[in-house]
């Protein structure tokens, strides 16, 4: 029992995960599918892991029709390994976007960022691919969350998130500094992107679980 309460007490937790399902879940979009952008300020914060946690949630929670469009150059990891067609070649070859979608884990659907054009095309402009994905695919989902790349890494993820209902920032506890993520604020703020929510991720608890279960917050 103490053995137990000491593991739950030291568990990198990932906060903010359910919650941010249910506000997707009840939020109201532009289009007709709700589109939310998740990014982080730097590489290895787990935007990742975030996306799916909540993409679970809103599946198997919510029963959402949810959409994965995951923009890392490696391909979608998780699933589709790279070898599918993806963004890039919606962009570079007007691969219909519904050639591009995946069955991923838990039922949700992925499109990756690309697969054999994906290296002969590293500069692709992902802006007008993105669009056309959510243009065509608004109807048959109910959610579309986008697994961005770091915002002080890549550019385009600040231009990307102007195509969708808003951000949520995930941030690496005790890893990303206050000046990093007012820098992260500043970026969106002067595109007039929103921030949504934010996901305090390995976060490590130094009370156990059922304590910090009770506190109010
Ligand atoms: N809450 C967590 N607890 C333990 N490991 C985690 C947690 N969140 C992420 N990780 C691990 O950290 C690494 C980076 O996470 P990832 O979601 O891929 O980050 P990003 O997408 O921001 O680069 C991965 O190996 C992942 O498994
Ligand atoms: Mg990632």
């Amino acid at each position: 029992m103490v053995a137990n309460d000491r593991d739950t007490a030291r568990r990198h937790a990932l906060e903010g995960a359910r919650e941010i399902a249910a506000l997707v879940a009840r939020a109201r979009g532009r289009a007709t599918a709700r589109v939310v952008l998740f990014a982080s300020a730097w590489a290895g914060e787990g935007t990742t892991t975030a996306v799916w946690a909540v993409a679970r949630e809103l599946r198997e929670h919510y029963r959402q029709r949810t959409l994965v469009i995951d923009l890392d150059r490696r391909g979608a990891r998780r699933s589709t390994r790279g070898t599918a067609p993806g963004l890039t070649e919606i962009g570079a070859d007007d691969v219909p976007v519904a050639e591009c979608l995946r069955e991923g884990p838990a039922g949700v659907s992925v499109l990756a960022w690309g697969g054999s054009r994906a290296g002969a095309s590293p500069d692709l402009d992902p802006l007008p691919a993105l669009k056309r994905v959510i243009d065509a695919c608004s109807d048959e989902f109910d959610v579309i969350l986008v697994d961005a790349r770091p915002i002080l890494d890549d550019p385009d993820t600040v231009a990307l998130a102007r195509l969708t209902d808003g951000v949520v920032v995930v941030v690496e506890a005790g890893r990303t500094r206050f000046e990093v993520l007012e820098r992260v604020r500043a970026a969106l703020q002067r595109e007039d992107v929103g921030i949504l929510a934010a996901v305090l991720n390995k976060h490590v608890r130094r009370i156990p679980g059922w304590l910090y279960r009770l506190l109010l917050q």
